[in-house]
């Protein structure tokens, strides 16, 4: 689960059968590119552990959301946890089953929840009083029923960036328990919502069992006390979170997960679901990078490349960590550098210190950037975005198009 999709050759670095410079040459960098065989390793490892229950991978959209991606996940059983309408919308355009969807996220729009209900997902993840009763409203209208579960927030430390840690009472996701019960109870009363579930996430880049466990235990004692009020709990939906191997991260291997977590599920008669993205998708992508220049200072010696923060904005957000490979031969000595992007911020970097030897027109491998990686790009300083590849063995398949001016003017007009 921890290697790397980036190998070397004698000297030549490969991606599945395709040589790197292959691709720099066909498709320029910077560039997106992502291992079918990876993506499909972790999927099916994932689901090997967990073979004995009754269960359902939702692949958070959010990790990477591009068609080819969604579409490969759903051919082999996936489901998806979307979180806008236009991620539910992406599903459907790659052929995903609504019935396996499940929408999380605390700011449903109507518009997004019409959409859902036309679409009859599995289950919306209620994450406020309001929100449970816009719903049924919408679906009383619409003539159809919503199936709902109540997102809990089970106050428990994930122990990661302060930023992408969801399940402490502090944060503004779910509702606790006290709380939980009283939706319930009013959603057991509403003749258009059906209850479904139960659902919670409480982080990202989780490398404990111990917050699942202790996540777990509160959303089964939840059902427990559910059931004495007559309100049955057909799947926990546990949430995404699990962490990878950035730096030197030792996360749980999905088979530890499972032998974690099942015992505590026995005796409930209960379908699983997981809502994973980087566990699945993150390790499977790398971003090819061209160095534009070498720029030596007195405190400080740069390598200037093609890519930048707008392509990949982990590191200057969250001070991420992505290992940087130069797969390109250079006769330079190594030396400490500050790998930067050429965008007007000081913050614009995506590694820092970095022992490298490298000249001007290497090609460097920014690894593990296949979740959180493209779909947090954005044009700022009218950048268009990376090309996205997928390569398959030994064949690339251009995923998305890189941008060009006229996408980056789309919609504008001059008075
Ligand atoms: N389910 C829900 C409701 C979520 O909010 C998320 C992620 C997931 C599932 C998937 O979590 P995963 O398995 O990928 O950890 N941009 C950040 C990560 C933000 C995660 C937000 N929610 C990063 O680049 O690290």
């Amino acid at each position: 689960m921890n290697n790397k999709i980036i190998y070397s050759n004698n000297g030549k670095y490969f991606i599945e059968n395709i040589a790197v410079d292959e691709i720099e040459k066909k498709f320029d960098t910077p560039a997106y590119v992502y291992s079918k065989k990876s993506i499909l390793d972790s999927y099916r490892s994932f689901e090997e552990a967990f073979k004995t229950s009754n269960h359902l991978i939702c692949f958070a959209v959010k990790a990477n959301p591009n068609l080819a991606i969604l579409n490969l996940l759903a051919n082999h059983g996936a489901g998806f946890d979307i979180v806008s309408g236009g991620e539910l919308q992406r599903v459907i355009a790659a052929k995903g089953d609504p019935k396996k969807v499940v929408f999380s996220g605390i700011g449903k729009s109507s518009k997004e929840i019409e959409l859902a209900i036309h679409h009859q997902i599995l289950a919306f993840n209620i994450e406020s009083e309001p929100e449970l009763y816009r719903i049924q409203a919408i679906a009383q209208k619409m003539g159809k029923i919503a199936n709902i579960s109540v997102r809990v927030n089970p106050n428990v430390d994930a122990k990661t960036h302060p930023y992408i840690s969801t399940g402490l009472k502090d944060n503004k996701f779910g509702v606790d328990e006290q709380k939980a019960i009283e939706l319930y109870k009013i959603a057991n009363n509403m003749d258009s919502i059906a209850i479904r579930g139960i659902d919670c996430h409480i982080g990202s880049q989780i490398t404990e069992l111990s917050p699942f466990i202790d996540s777990i235990a509160k959303l089964v004692g939840i059902i427990d006390k559910l059931k004495v009020l007559g309100i049955h709990i057909a799947h926990l939906d546990i949430g995404g979170g699990i962490g990878i191997n950035y730096e030197n991260e030792k996360p749980p291997n999905f088979k530890a997960y499972a032998e974690a977590i099942l015992p505590l599920l026995e005796k409930q008669n209960l379908k699983i679901i997981f809502e994973p993205g980087r566990a699945i998708l993150g390790k499977a992508g790398v971003l090819l990078t061209k160095v534009e220049y070498v720029k030596k200072g007195s405190t400080k010696n740069f390598a200037i490349i093609d890519a930048a923060m707008n392509d990949l904005m982990r590191p200057s957000l969250y001070n991420a960590y992505h290992d940087i490979i130069n797969t390109s031969q250079s006769s330079e000595s190594s030396a400490q550098f500050d790998v930067v992007g050429p965008v007007c911020e000081t913050g614009d970097f995506i590694g820092k210190d970095r022992m490298l030897s490298l000249e001007e027109g290497n090609v460097l491998a920014v690894v593990d950037v296949g979740a959180y990686g493209m779909s947090m790009s954005s044009n700022y300083n009218s950048r268009v975005r990376p090309v996205e590849l997928l390569v398959d063995e030994n064949k690339i398949i251009e995923i998305r198009k890189r941008e060009n001016f006229n996408d980056l003017i789309r919609g504008e007009s001059i008075i």
